[in-house]
């Protein structure tokens, strides 16, 4: 077991590259089931999550090999539709793996889902899409098993879920007739998968939109023209989540590798709360200001706020000057963790499950917390680098599961933050 020691109030500065998306390369690995060749991604970070998924692909008959920041898939030859139960339920983004089996093998077998402890986080929606693709559908004590030749439907998602739209496209690509995804999420990293599966001669339109329309290969798998590495967009919660951490922090911090695109509605709010920014293509600068005002936020699907950014903003809010509400829309439960950053002086309300109101400016204290999540221990990563005195951050293995080595990263600005084993 290993911990963070932070000592908080220092002044950060330099520059703060951003790693590859967490949730475009989990994705990605799972489409190159689909592909009857190699493929390599560039751009890979090297966390928790990822590893998982690489052995998952590597135990359903998968080769890969990695170099520095790359990976080569060759799922060339496929053996097993099962999925490893452990890991499997340990990173719930292994769900997707369902949609390439299914579409490629005919069969495939899930075990009740893990992940984030963030609420209720059911599957109805995948069940729902994979029978309207006329996969049968049987449910045990050990999770779910699909079987079926798929055949292309109109599917319409009572709310654009993320892995669900991923799902289902992938399911869809190399399936019988056209698909339309209707009400389909947006997000940048849907947008980069549909890239991914057209180079590889799938027929998708309208990706990044709210209708997907695929017209499937009748079960031919798909092969890259060019063997180039694919390379993974960069990570917008990490870039967001330093937008923030140089908003409260730092005289200049410079967040490079980034797609300020992707985090348009996070840097709106908070140069409306009077954070001062500039940004290029692919950076952003951001220093503190002395008057950070209150400001209102809702998450929603993308280009909304994005839920994944709540916690670290919520931080944010700490110290502006007024009152905040935080409207959590996307996820219920995703906003316990907010009792421990109460608990180092922020004046915080907890209205209900998806609501709660800031007062700041307050002044955090530092604390020994356990990390609840993913996000949320970013978080708390933030506060104790924001407040007085010597934190501790416990449970690093959430941490670990989507920010890169953050604490070298961390410390190379200027933070005082350190890993120890317990
Ligand atoms: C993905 C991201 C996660 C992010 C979330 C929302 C990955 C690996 N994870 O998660 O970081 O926080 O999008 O941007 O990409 N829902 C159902 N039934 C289902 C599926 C989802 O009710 O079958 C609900 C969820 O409980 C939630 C909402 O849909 O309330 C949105 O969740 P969804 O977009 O599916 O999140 P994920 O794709 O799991």
């Amino acid at each position: 077991m290993e911990r963070f020691l932070i000592t908080g109030g220092k002044t950060l500065s330099g520059e703060i590259p951003v790693k590859g998306s967490k949730n475009a390369a989990l994705k990605l690995m799972a489409a190159s089931l689909l592909f009857d060749h190699p493929v390599t991604f560039s751009n890979i970070p090297d966390i928790n999550d990822i590893h998982s998924m690489k052995k998952l692909i590597e135990l359903a008959g998968g080769k890969t090999y990695s170099e520095d920041d790359q990976i080569t898939l060759d799922n060339s030859k496929l053996i097993s539709s099962n999925l490893d139960c452990d890991i499997a339920k340990r990173i719930r983004a292994s769900i997707v793996l369902i949609g390439p089996l299914l579409a490629r093998i005919g069969k495939a077998s899930f075990p009740h889902p893990g992940g984030c402890v963030i609420g209720k986080r059911p599957i109805d929606y995948f069940v729902e899409g994979f029978k309207k693709l006329g996969a049968r559908i049987t449910l045990s004590d050990d999770g779910y098993k699909f079987s079926g030749r798929l055949r292309g439907n109109d599917i319409f998602l009572p709310f654009p879920s993320v892995t669900v739209t991923e799902t289902l496209m992938m399911a869809s690509a190399i399936a019988y007739g056209q698909t339309i995804i209707k009400n389909a999420a947006a997000e940048p990293e849907i947008t980069q998968l549909a890239e991914l599966l057209r180079l590889g001669g799938a027929d998708i339109s309208g990706a990044g939109t709210n209708t997907i329309v695929i017209n499937g290969t009748n079960s031919r798998l798909l092969r890259m023209k060019d063997p180039a590495p694919f390379k993974i967009i960069p990570d917008r919660i990490e870039a967001g989540s330093f937008v923030i951490l140089g908003a409260l922090l730092s005289d200049c911090l410079k967040i490079s590798n980034c797609c300020p695109e992707h985090i348009e509605s996070l840097l709106y709010t908070i140069e409306s709360a009077g954070a001062k920014l500039t940004r290029g293509e692919d950076w952003i600068k951001v220093g503190r200001s002395n008057d950070i005002r209150s400001v209102n936020i809702t998450t929603g699907p993308y280009p909304s706020f994005a839920t994944d950014l709540q916690s670290p903003f919520s931080i944010f809010l700490t110290q502006a000057q007024g009152e905040s509400m935080i409207f959590e829309t996307v996820f219920e439960g995703r906003l316990a963790y907010l009792e421990e950053i109460k608990r180092m002086g922020a004046n915080i309300i907890l209205c209900d499950p998806h609501r709660a109101i800031i007062t700041g400016p307050a002044k955090l204290r530092a604390r020994e917390m356990e990390s609840p999540d993913l996000r949320a221990g970013l978080a708390y990563i933030i506060a104790a680098l924001v407040a007085e005195g010597d934190s501790v951050v416990h449970n690093v293995y959430h941490i670990d599961r989507g920010y890169e080595r953050v604490e070298e990263r961390l410390r190379n600005v200027g933070a005082s933050i350190q890993r120890v084993q317990v």
